[in-house]
């Protein structure tokens, strides 16, 4: 499973990047916002930083502004994805783009018949919104190992991107049901690294190697 970072803090992916373990980056309207930086600017420096999808999300409703805002973005760098809502003039949006070669992730997905619609229109990844479905109720590691099950059963090439993660279950689970990409926010970089005994075996190691006057110049 590839893990992408979902932010638009340069900051934030520049410390995660180093750890050498992230394979793209998911943005959205609210993420850029929330940094108040200029977004252009911002995603170019991420593409100098992670090689790997960067997703850009279109803020337009009609299908020519979509495919006009998604050329744009796309024209940055070869490794940006146009993020295109799922609505109807997404999916011609989608169809368009794909037509040319511009890489898609339909996002805002709840159901596997969106995901289907997506996938048949040309979409490169689709992104189910883990976290959201739970939040009324519903099952979201469900709706992933549906869409993941009904890409294979089918043999559709699009790929399953779960956002929308907010804990190590979904994590876990995303594992379990085979999504091929988990986006997630950097606090739970930092939970999937830590771990007590880690911490607690490590210490014991140091200070038992401390401890030991003999063992000292092994590393001279
Ligand atoms: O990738 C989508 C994600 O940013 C949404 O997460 O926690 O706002 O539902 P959340």
């Amino acid at each position: 499973m590839q893990i992408f970072l979902d932010t638009a803090n340069v900051t934030d992916i520049k410390q995660y990047a180093s750890w050498g373990i992230v394979d793209g980056v998911t943005t959205n309207p609210s993420l850029m916002a929330k940094e108040g930086t200029d977004p252009k600017a911002a995603i170019t420096e991420i593409t100098q930083v992670v090689d790997g999808p960067i997703s850009v999300e279109v803020v337009a409703e009609d299908v020519d502004t979509m495919v006009e805002q998604a050329r744009t973005v796309a024209a940055w760098h070869p490794n940006i994805y146009a993020k295109i809502p799922m609505t109807a003039a997404g999916l011609q949006a989608v169809k368009q783009l794909s037509a040319e070669g511009v890489k898609t992730n339909v996002t805002l997905v709840f159901s596997v018949t969106q995901a289907l619609l997506a996938a048949k229109a040309g979409a490169t990844l689709v992104s189910p919104f883990v976290g959201r479905v739970d939040d009324i109720g519903g099952e979201g590691l469900t709706l992933v190992a549906d869409i993941v099950q009904t890409f294979r059963e089918y043999g559709l090439s699009t790929l399953v991107l779960a956002a929308s993660l907010r804990h190590m279950g979904h994590i876990t689970g995303c594992l379990r049901v085979g999504a091929d990409i988990a986006t997630l926010p950097p606090r739970l970089l930092d939970q999937m690294l830590a771990h007590p005994q880690t911490d607690s075996g490590l210490a014991k190691f140091n200070a038992d190697w401390a401890d030991c006057d003999a063992c000292q110049n092994l590393y001279q």
